[in-house]
């Protein structure tokens, strides 16, 4: 079912030749809940009166069903109130099923949301943070909103550092079962400071990548348990922060090993791949430098694994959109490899592939966050540090909130104490409001009334703007599906919760009678559910007590 507002539009759209009215929240009560300018753009184009094809307009439309008589105000705004038991039908609705008031996309398509994607033998850090929060919220919403959605955790399983990690286990005698990510991180610094350090050490870890690139049994079996390890690390976070991807999702860089050599081949068949100094390159308009697709070496690298993987997504997978979700600074890179899978044909203009950066996570002091050693803030410590001053779905609240409330490309600072206040604009504060309505629906509970009522009397101001505020759920969701930007659910989460308080502030809920008690407790339901159902979008679980 379609939200109201979409209603409303197709309304006007079928008495405007199409134009879409461009419905905007009234800007104050007593313009009703929309307003609508699209008579003065009409008028311009027209040569006519705005006030005549306002008139015009009311005239034709038939919205008597959803609407109190329209309103021409001013110059020719038109004024739309909804009828109170429209609104009251869709608070009842919502209460029961909130998927109601999100609308199913007509186009949904099969996506692919890359995200997390953490390397293996090295903990996850800030940037693993953003990029697990931000990928799952896009899973989530977009399986809201119909799409078929097949997560990919691209991780860093291969590359030239593994000859130095199996080389020093070897030369050091580790039982690498026996290590957990940390252990296997602090082997990582060893054997980089050991290759930087000692000649010898390093020709034999270039040879160790050539045994393993040649599938050696005893170099592959190394390799395997460093990805154990690091799995076993990854899950551990995963499941600690509730986030939805499973092994299913894996397919980390070594899985295109085999098909590399032929994206090479074939861009150079296509003339696009060209010899540069030894390497194979392709140039790309727009950028100052090429991309490498394979190093003089023979070796391939990061730009070629990604064309791999964008080749499999599209022929293998099925993709029609590819979402990838990594720090800003990746940006250049997934700007090439589009244009250059676009230009070789294997990204047709049917698929839809887009980069969603996001910025920094900083300290105290407005500097990214670093440890006091210089080096990467962990994951696993930053969830510590909220956990030290909240409960774990709290703390977890907060982070995801904090992480997902800002425009995603903007840096944040990680400011824990601010983050887990249980007022303001934070994860805390919208899972109160949720704990709130829980217990009112108990102590009803307790007093034996029935929880199974209906919104009929919204008589009060606040009670009506809740209603609207309610009806609006749809339009944020859908929003956050073609938008990608996951602060506009926040953002009317966040005001859902803030209309909740202005009407349980004004309207006595278990302390009046008869219909309005009911009506009222209708009212909390629905809220109930529809911050159940947003909160879980963004990934964060709505405790019923706090
Ligand atoms: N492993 C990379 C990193 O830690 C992110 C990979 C993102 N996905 C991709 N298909 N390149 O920065």
């Amino acid at each position: 079912m379609s939200s109201l507002a979409t209603r409303l539009s197709e309304r006007f759209a079928a008495v405007t030749g199409g134009v879409d009215p461009e419905l905007r929240p009234a800007t104050k009560p007593q313009f009703g809940h929309f307003q609508c300018n699209i008579a003065m753009r009409l008028a311009k184009q027209e040569g006519a009166k705005p006030r005549d094809i306002a008139q015009r307009i009311v005239d034709e439309i038939r919205v008597d069903d959803l609407c109190e008589p329209l309103e021409i105000a001013g110059p020719g705004f038109i004024n739309i109130r909804l009828k109170n038991s429209v609104l009251a039908e869709e608070a009842n609705r919502l209460a029961t099923d909130p998927a109601h008031g999100v609308p199913q996309d007509p186009h949904a398509r099969r996506t692919i949301v890359d995200y997390s994607s953490p390397n293996v033998a090295k903990q996850m850090h800030v940037g693993h943070l953003r990029s697990t929060i931000i990928g799952d919220c896009f899973t989530r919403v977009l399986r809201a909103t119909g799409s078929t959605v097949k997560p990919q955790n691209h991780i860093g399983d291969w590359g030239t550092q593994f000859g130095q990690l199996v080389e020093q286990i070897l030369e050091e005698g580790t039982d690498v079962s026996a290590l957990d990510l940390a252990g296997a991180e602090a082997l990582y610094k060893r054997a980089s400071a050991h290759f930087k350090a000692d000649e010898d050490f390093a020709d034999r870890a270039r040879r160790r990548v050539v045994a393993l690139q040649a599938g050696d049994e005893q170099t592959l079996g190394i390799w395997h348990q460093l990805i154990d390890v690091s799995l076993a690390g990854f899950n551990a976070t995963y499941e600690r922060m509730n986030i939805l991807l499973t092994d299913d999702d894996l397919a980390g860089e070594s899985t295109y090993n085999q098909a590399l050599p032929k994206v090479v081949e074939d861009l150079k068949a296509m003339g696009l791949a060209v010899e540069d100094d030894g390497a194979l390159v392709v140039w790309v308009e727009g950028f100052d430098a090429p991309m490498i697709v394979q190093k003089r070496d023979g070796g391939y690298g990061y730009d070629a694994t990604d064309l791999a993987a964008l080749r499999h997504r599209v022929d293998d997978l099925g993709a029609e959109r590819i979402i990838y979700v990594t720090d800003a600074r990746q940006a250049q890179h997934f700007a090439m490899v589009f244009a250059v899978a676009r230009r070789a044909g294997w990204l047709p203009d049917s698929v839809s592939a887009e980069h969603i950066g996001f910025g920094m996570v900083l300290g105290a002091d407005g500097k990214p966050f670093k440890t006091r050693d210089g080096s990467a803030v962990t994951l696993s410590s930053l969830l510590d540090a909220a956990e030290e001053i909240a409960a774990p779905p709290i703390a977890l609240a907060a982070i995801k909130y904090a992480d997902l409330s800002n425009g995603l490309n903007k840096d944040y600072v990680f400011d824990a104490e601010r983050m887990v206040q249980t007022t303001g604009d934070t994860g805390p504060y919208l899972q109160y409001a949720h704990a709130r309505t829980c217990a009112v629906m108990r102590e009803a509970e307790a007093k034996g009334l029935s929880l199974d009522t209906t919104v009929t009397v919204l008589d009060d101001p606040t009670e009506q703007a809740l209603a609207l505020q309610l009806s609006r759920f749809g339009e944020a969701v859908v929003e956050v599906a073609t938008t990608l930007q996951p602060h506009k659910l926040c953002t009317y989460l966040y005001e859902l919760a803030q209309h909740y308080s202005a009407f349980y502030q004004q309207c006595p809920i278990l302390k009046s009678e008869g219909a309005v008690r009911d009506s009222r407790l209708g009212l909390c339901r629905a809220v109930r559910t529809v911050l159940a159902t947003g909160l879980d979008m963004l990934g964060i679980e709505a405790l019923e007590r706090m």
